[in-house]
């Protein structure tokens, strides 16, 4: 990811590559220099995540709460690691060793032990906007209103790399739906944590934090936009956006909200993080898309964190069958 506005700045020393292995990245980098380079969190390729795997990940075990009783999830036989193109499930120590979660930090190998940090109980989520009725729910009350499911979903980063995880939930539609949005309602937006005092990244100011994504209701709707309340069969990680988040499988992973505290229902699109910050790189809708480089970079590629190689990007990242009609025209 990219913040150009940074370019303004001097950098982090700890952001300043080895030169050695600053001229392993990609050639694109070297044409950018070095303060842009830097700041590319993800697209190195150089297998860090790989090196997680001889160690114990923290965050899968979190203080009891009344809902572990949910996990494991029952699987859903529709998503399963074989549903769009074989490919193994990541390890738990890999995805959870390698995490985007800029609120705690843009190394990603820091999030999982930064993110301990974060309170999770109690959690609050503020249903607001175009409702019927706004209201404000617990977190425990909210995930016993729907049966979880497990679904081993892709997740393609806008940075070239991607994993294959089972992560616990409901459908997305399922809590449109009891939050009885009007008919005016055209978008949705999630709107992640605000509390720089358990959250390093926060404090910087470089980011506009709290995070920002959101959706088309109609893409919202769609069967597979999932609420995200856990993952290998347990309860959610911090790191991985604990308590809830987002997940939209079709969608570059940054669409995906972590940690949300507000779902809040528009009649307009949404502003969103990162195409405020670069809206030349960061499209509303970015669908992954292979045929549409990202300025700076191919997306015809992409690296698997568990193996490390690289696998061709699939349009929708394969989940065209269930997405392509929402979109009758380009979008970015
Ligand atoms: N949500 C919040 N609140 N903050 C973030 O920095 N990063 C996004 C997305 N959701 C992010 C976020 C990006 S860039 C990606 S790729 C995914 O979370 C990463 O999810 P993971 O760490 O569980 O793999």
């Amino acid at each position: 990811m990219l913040v150009p506005r940074y370019n303004r700045y001097s950098l982090p020393s700890r952001q300043i590559l080895p030169e050695a292995k600053y001229h392993t990245r990609r050639t694109f980098l070297s044409q950018i220099g070095l303060a842009t380079a830097a700041l590319l969190t993800g697209c190195d390729s150089n297998n860090t995540a790989q090196a997680a795997g001889s160690k114990t990940v923290s965050g899968f075990d979190l203080p009891p709460r009344p809902s572990d009783k949910f996990y494991p999830a029952k699987a859903n036989p529709a998503f399963t690691s074989a549903s769009v193109a074989p490919r193994a499930i990541t390890k738990k120590e890999l995805a959870g060793h390698y995490n985007n979660f800029y609120e705690f930090s843009t190394a990603k190998e820091e999030v999982d032990r930064l993110s301990a940090a974060l309170t999770i109980t109690p959690w609050t989520v503020d249903i607001a906007g175009l409702v019927e009725k706004p209201f404000q729910i617990g977190f425990e009350d909210l995930i016993a209103k729907f049966p979880l499911e497990e679904r081993v979903y892709r997740m393609r980063c806008v940075e070239a790399w991607s994993m294959v995880v089972p992560w616990s939930g409901f459908p997305l539609k399922a809590l449109i739906d009891f939050c009885k949005p009007l008919s005016s309602a055209t978008h949705v937006r999630f709107l992640s944590f605000n509390r720089p005092e358990e959250a390093p990244g926060m404090r910087g100011g470089d980011y506009p934090f709290p995070y920002y994504e959101g959706l088309r209701l109609d893409e919202a709707r769609n069967e597979l936009a999932f609420v995200v309340t856990g993952a290998y069969g347990k309860p959610m990680p911090k790191q991985h956006g604990a308590p809830l988040r987002i997940a939209m499988p079709w969608k570059y992973g940054y669409k995906g909200a972590k940690s949300v505290v507000k779902v809040e229902f528009i009649n307009h699109e949404p502003k969103t993080l990162w195409n405020d910050l670069a809206p030349e790189e960061y499209g509303f809708y970015s669908n992954v898309d292979p045929e549409r480089p990202h300025p700076r970079w191919s997306q015809q590629f992409e690296r698997d964190i568990n193996t490390g190689d690289q696998v061709e990007t699939l349009k929708y990242n394969g989940y065209g069958k269930y997405v392509a009609a929402l979109y009758p025209n380009p979008v970015f």
